[in-house]
């Protein structure tokens, strides 16, 4: 197979994953049923919450055991309104900034336009916002496993990644300027269910 073919080739979606996933316990479940939740209660998320989040976060793989991450934890509802207001308002900036341009998130006019919409909510009213740091530049990759071994109720914020990164900010929350916003992910109860999102079946670019 040429590399072209390769590249156009999909798996075929396997017979039943479903009934497998059904009947098994632990991560591959926990894989299938995890959402990216943006409906959340008024509940407060516990500081042993928390503790059992970041330790379940370390547990991630990281090269050669750098371990390279750092976390920020707000929960203090006016800081969070504060950060939610400029960090919407830093997408909104035409033509965009430094820290927007450079955030590396994908589809940024889709994602700037729907910054403007005039019931975005950047943090979905969650009661607590996780950032992960990387403290060194290499380290990101590693940061974004971290947030996979996140529980609870989470969604990423990709969205929110330039206003962590901004100079000011980082000063506030006494983050060493070097450091990088890996993945900013808010936590919460979530408040009813989340339907699945739709996932295209695995593209296999080689199987040699
Ligand atoms: C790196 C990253 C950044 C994301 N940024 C945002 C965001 O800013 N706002 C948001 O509502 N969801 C964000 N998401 C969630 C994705 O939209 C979501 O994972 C995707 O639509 C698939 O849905 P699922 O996680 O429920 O399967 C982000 C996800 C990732 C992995």
């Amino acid at each position: 197979m040429t590399a072209t073919e390769a590249t156009a080739a999909t798996a075929e979606p396997l017979s039943s994953p479903r009934a497998y996933v059904g009947e098994s316990e632990g991560a591959l479940r926990e894989i299938y049923e995890r959402r990216a939740v943006r409906a959340y209660t008024d509940q407060s998320v516990t500081r042993e919450n928390v503790e059992l989040l970041l330790d379940a976060a370390v547990h991630a793989p990281s090269a050669v055991n750098s371990q390279p991450w750092a976390f920020v934890v707000l929960q203090d509802r006016e800081l969070l309104a504060r950060y939610a207001e400029s960090g919407t308002e830093l997408l909104r900036i035409d033509p965009p900034g430094i820290e927007v341009v450079q955030s590396g998130l994908p589809d940024l006019d889709r994602l700037r336009q729907m910054a403007s919409g005039a019931d975005f909510k950047l943090f979905h009213g969650a009661p607590t916002l996780i950032v992960i740091y990387a403290r060194r530049i290499e380290g990101l990759p590693d940061c974004f496993l971290a947030a996979q071994s996140l529980g609870l109720g989470t969604c990423p914020i990709g969205m929110a990644i330039p206003l962590f990164n901004r100079a000011e900010v980082k000063a506030e929350l006494t983050i060493p300027p070097d450091w990088s916003a890996a993945l900013p992910i808010v936590v919460g109860w979530p408040a009813g269910e989340t339907a699945p999102s739709h996932r295209h079946p695995a593209l296999i670019a080689a199987w040699r």
